[in-house]
C-alpha cells in the first residue's frame, strides 16, 4: 500500500494522531490534501512560524487572544475545533519533549478517538516520547518511486520541448539508468537535477544526479564518497573471481529482475595481505557503473551511549538511500573485532551494532552490494560467515607464476613502461611469494634507482629490487598457511591453482 492510502486509511478509521516522517513538507502535503478533499474534511496547517492556516473557528469557550506559546495554542485550537477536520503540523518534533505538550497530545488522542478529526504530526526524523508511544501511529512516507521519478522525468521534459538546444531523446535503457539513479532522492532534489543537468550539458546526464547524492552522502559524515579509479584490467589474476562478478554486472537492472534473478547481495574477500581485496573492491565499482560508499567501520562508533547503534542505522540509510550502489567495508574485522569473546569491555555495544548490521544483510531488500574485506579471520564472529549473509566468501592468495607475470606487466605499464621489453617469465619465476602490493613495489624501486643513475631501468634493476626484498609470506609463513587451510574449508578461491 502506497503511504497517501494508508494515510486515507488511517484517518478514515479514526486514528487520533499520525506521525509521519519525512523531508518533504510539499509532497506530504500535497497527498493529504488529496485525501482531505475526498474525504471532505478541513485541512489547517500549522508551523511555527506561519501559524494555523486557514485560522480555526471555535465551537466551545469565549474567542479570547491567549497568551499560550504557539506549539500549546496549536493543540488548543485542534482541541476546540469541530469535527471533519485534519490538522497538519509541520516540525512540531522538537516541542515533544516538553512536559505539558506531551500531556496535551495525550488529552487530545483521547478526544479525537473516534471522532471525525485527526492530527498529523510532520517532520524529517522520529522523536516520539514513550508516553506518546500508545496514542501515536508513524508511519514513513517514502521517497519518489521509480514511476513517480518517470512522471517527474516526462514533466521536465515537456518543459523544454520546442526548445532545439536542449536534447531530450532517451533510450529506454539509458531512461531506466536516469530513473534508477534519482531513486533516494526527493522530488525537489529530482526536479533541480534534472534541471541542471538540461541548463549545464543541455541533456539529461546522469553524473548530475549521482552529484547530488554525493550530497546526501557527504552530509551524513559516516560514509565517503569513494571515486571509482581502478578498472578491472588493473587487477592482474584473480580469474575465478573476475568471472563470478562480469556474470553479476547487469544483476541490478529490472531485466535481470524479470528473468528471476535475485539481486546480488554481497561478498566478502579475505586473504593475504597486499593481494589486492581492496583494490577489487574499487575496481568493481567501474566496472558495474555504480557509486559506491566507503564505511569506515571506526567511525561508527561514537562515544555517547546509543551512539554507535543510531550511526550503523544512519549509515544503512544512507547506503539505502543512495542504491542502487555498492557499500565498501575494508577491514571489517577491525571494527567487529571481539564481538561475543571474552575481552569484550564496551557493555555489549560492538555486539549491537553487528547484529543489527547482520540483521540488515540477511534482510535488506534495496540494491546495495557489500563489499567487505578482511586479513585476519580469527577475528571474524561466525555469524557472519553462515550461509545467507553473503553471495560468496572468496579467498585471495598470494599470486601465481602466471599472475605475477601478469601484475608486472599491468605495473610497469601503469608507469608508462612497456611489458615486452621485459623478461616477464623471469621476473615472475624469480619473485616467487611476492603479493601484489611488493611486486608493485619492486617496480617504483627499480624506477628509483634507474632515475637516480639518469638512465632508463632495465630488467637487471628489477631482479636487484626482488632480491633485496624480504616478502610478507616468507616472515609470516606459518599464519598465511593457517589462513590457507581456514580458507579450503570456507571460501572459494579467487583464482585456480594447479595442486
Ligand atoms: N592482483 C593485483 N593486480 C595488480 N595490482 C595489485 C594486485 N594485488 C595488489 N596489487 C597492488 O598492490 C596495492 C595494494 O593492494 P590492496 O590494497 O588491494 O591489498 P589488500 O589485499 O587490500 O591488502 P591489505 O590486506 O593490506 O588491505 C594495490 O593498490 C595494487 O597496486
Ligand atoms: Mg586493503
Amino acid at each position: 500500500m502506497d503511504a497517501a492510502r494508508e494515510i486515507e486509511v488511517l484517518i478514515r478509521a479514526k486514528y487520533p494522531i499520525l506521525y509521519v516522517v519525512s523531508w518533504e513538507e510539499r509532497r506530504v502535503e500535497d497527498a493529504v490534501k488529496l485525501v482531505c478533499d475526498k474525504l471532505k474534511r478541513t485541512l489547517h496547517t500549522w508551523s511555527v512560524t506561519q501559524g494555523m492556516k486557514p485560522p480555526v473557528t471555535r465551537t466551545s469557550g469565549p474567542v479570547k487572544p491567549t497568551a499560550l506559546p504557539g506549539e500549546l495554542e496549536a493543540l488548543a485550537l485542534a482541541h476546540e475545533s469541530p469535527e471533519y477536520t485534519v490538522f497538519l503540523l509541520r516540525d512540531f518534533h522538537p516541542y515533544m519533549k516538553d512536559p505539558r505538550v506531551i500531556r496535551l497530545l495525550r488529552d487530545l488522542a483521547g478526544r479525537l478517538r473516534g471522532k471525525a478529526q485527526t492530527l498529523i504530526l510532520l517532520a524529517p526524523v522520529l522523536a516520539l516520547p514513550t508516553e506518546l508511544e500508545k496514542d501515536v501511529t508513524v508511519l514513513d512516507f517514502p521517497l519518489p518511486k521509480a514511476s513517480e521519478i518517470s512522471d517527474q522525468l516526462d514533466h521536465v521534459v515537456a518543459a523544454v520541448k520546442g526548445n532545439s538546444a536542449v536534447d531530450t531523446d532517451l533510450t529506454p535503457e539509458m531512461r531506466e539508468i536516469i530513473v534508477k539513479s534519482a531513486q533516494g532522492l526527493t522530488l525537489d532534489e529530482i526536479e533541480s537535477a534534472f534541471a541542471r543537468s538540461l541548463v549545464e550539458h543541455k541533456k539529461l546526464d546522469v553524473d548530475v544526479i549521482l552529484e547530488e547524492k554525493k550530497q546526501i552522502v557527504r552530509k551524513s559524515g559516516l560514509l565517503e564518497y569513494y571515486p571509482a579509479t581502478d578498472r578491472l584490467d588493473d587487477v592482474g589474476g584473480l580469474e575465478l573471481l573476475k568471472d563470478w562478478l562480469a556474470k553479476r554486472r547487469k544483476g541490478f537492472t529490472d531485466k535481470a529482475k524479470e528473468f528471476g534473478i535475485p539481486v546480488p547481495k554481497g561478498v566478502l574477500l579475505l586473504g593475504v595481505q597486499g593481494c589486492g581485496k581492496s583494490l577489487v573492491a574499487k575496481a568493481i565499482a567501474a566496472a558495474w557503473n555504480l557509486p559506491m560508499l566507503k564505511m569506515d567501520v571506526g567511525r561508527i562508533f561514537g562515544s555517547l551511549v546509543g551512539q554507535s547503534e543510531e550511526n550503523i542505522r544512519r549509515a544503512i540509510k544512507v547506503a539505502e538511500s543512495v542504491s542502487p550502489c555498492i557499500l565498501w567495508a575494508d577491514e571489517l574485522e577491525k571494527g567487529f573485532a571481539g564481538v561475543g569473546g571474552s575481552g569484550v569491555s564496551d557493555s555489549g555495544t560492538t555486539a549491537r551494532v553487528f547484529s543489527t548490521f547482520l540483521t540488515w544483510m540477511q534482510e535488506k531488500t534495496k540494491p546495495v552490494f557489500l563489499i567487505a574485506t578482511a586479513n585476519d579471520v580469527t577475528a571474524l564472529p561466525p555469524e557472519l560467515l553462515r550461509k545467507g549473509r553473503f553471495d560468496e566468501i572468496f579467498f585471495i592468495d598470494l599470486p601465481d607464476t602466471e599472475e605475477r607475470k601478469e601484475i608486472f606487466s599491468i605495473h610497469l605499464r601503469k608507469r608508462k613502461r612497456d611489458p615486452k621489453k621485459f623478461k616477464l617469465n623471469e621476473l615472475a619465476a624469480r619473485s616467487e611469494g611476492f603479493s601484489g602490493a611488493e611486486i608493485e613495489q619492486v617496480v617504483i624501486g627499480s624506477l628509483l634507482a634507474a632515475f637516480d643513475q639518469d638512465r632508463e631501468v632495465k630488467q637487471t634493476d628489477l631482479h636487484h629490487e626482488i632480491e633485496a626484498s624480504v616478502p610478507l609470506s616468507v616472515m609470516m609463513a606459518e599464519e598465511i598457511d593457517e589462513l590457507r587451510t581456514w580458507a579450503r574449508l570456507r571460501a572459494r578461491p579467487a583464482a585456480k591453482r594447479d595442486e
